[in-house]
């Protein structure tokens, strides 16, 4: 069998469903910009997250609340230049598909058409069942997210692990059913009970990809500065560092300023 560094075929919505059937975890990251979608594709991810988290790691704001779809779609028209294998998602901003079924669909159009992604992504269950439904007959694809979903912060009013009492766990259980049934390819479950998720995960067909969510779910999603150790201060449960970015990057950046105060840079090797 083909391993996912050699396996070039373009990542689908279908080949994720079979990844599901036949066991192979699926691997997500989030990405924002051309340089680094570029390697994290080419390091074999099956699934790109263009985040809304890029109002935080990209924006500096302390919510995901401000980013607006033009931005959205600024940041996923930059990772598709970049990609060819991995399949791509784009968040749909807080405010452009809520409420109203009508906007959710214009918004999600001009992301596919402006962007070229080969899907949405949405926060909620119940609440948003018209968006998805009239989203999914203009042929998009839709990937859900619950559990701890950050658009609704002001809500919960914490970043605190959801759904641990019965109440919210069943509402939980019911949307995840609910996505499924209107035609979702799958969902991302946000810091729940890793007993709740694996509990979700064998209930649907569809994939369900974790975060904080525990092992026994279809896939793991990070997002890409916290995984790579470029924000220093989040250090959630959940998040494993594979690199400390931020020491490289600030040692390298030091250096540079030392080179050009000493006068060793530039050399007569580096000038004309
Ligand atoms: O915006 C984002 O990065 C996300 C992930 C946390 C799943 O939605």
């Amino acid at each position: 069998m083909s391993t996912y560094t050699e396996d070039k075929r373009k990542v689908t919505t279908h080949r994720l469903v079979e990844m599901k059937q036949r066991g192979e975890k699926i691997s997500m990251l989030t990405a924002y910009d051309y340089s680094m979608a570029s390697i994290i594709d080419q390091a074999g991810m099956d699934v790109i997250l263009v985040g809304d988290s890029a109002s935080n790691v990209m924006a500096g704001n302390i919510t995901t609340l401000p980013m607006t779809l033009d931005q959205m779609i600024y940041h996923g028209k930059s990772v598709m230049r970049a990609v060819k294998r991995a399949l791509v998602v784009v968040d749909m901003p807080f405010g452009s598909y809520q409420g109203n079924s009508k906007e959710a669909l214009y918004s999600a159009i001009r992301i596919m058409k402006e962007t070229d992604a080969d899907c949405v992504k949405v926060e909620g269950g119940a609440e948003i069942k018209e968006s998805i439904i009239r989203i999914l007959s203009a042929g998009i694809p839709i990937m859900g997210h619950l559990g701890l979903t950050p658009q609704s912060i002001n809500k919960f009013g914490t970043y605190a692990v959801r759904a641990k009492d019965d109440i919210e766990a069943e509402k939980l259980i019911q949307d995840a059913l609910l996505l499924e049934e209107l035609g979702c390819f799958a969902i991302v479950l946000e810091k729940i009970p890793a007993s709740l998720a694996a509990k979700v995960s064998k209930k649907l067909n569809i994939p369900i990809i974790g975060i904080g969510a525990g092992a026994e779910v279809d896939g793991q999603v990070l997002v890409m500065h916290d995984m790579l150790g470029i924000n220093k201060e989040f250090s959630p449960r959940f998040l494993r560092r594979y690199a400390n970015l931020y020491e490289v990057i600030h040692g390298a950046v030091q250096s540079y300023i030392e080179d050009v105060k000493s006068q060793d840079f530039p050399n007569s090797k580096e000038w004309y």
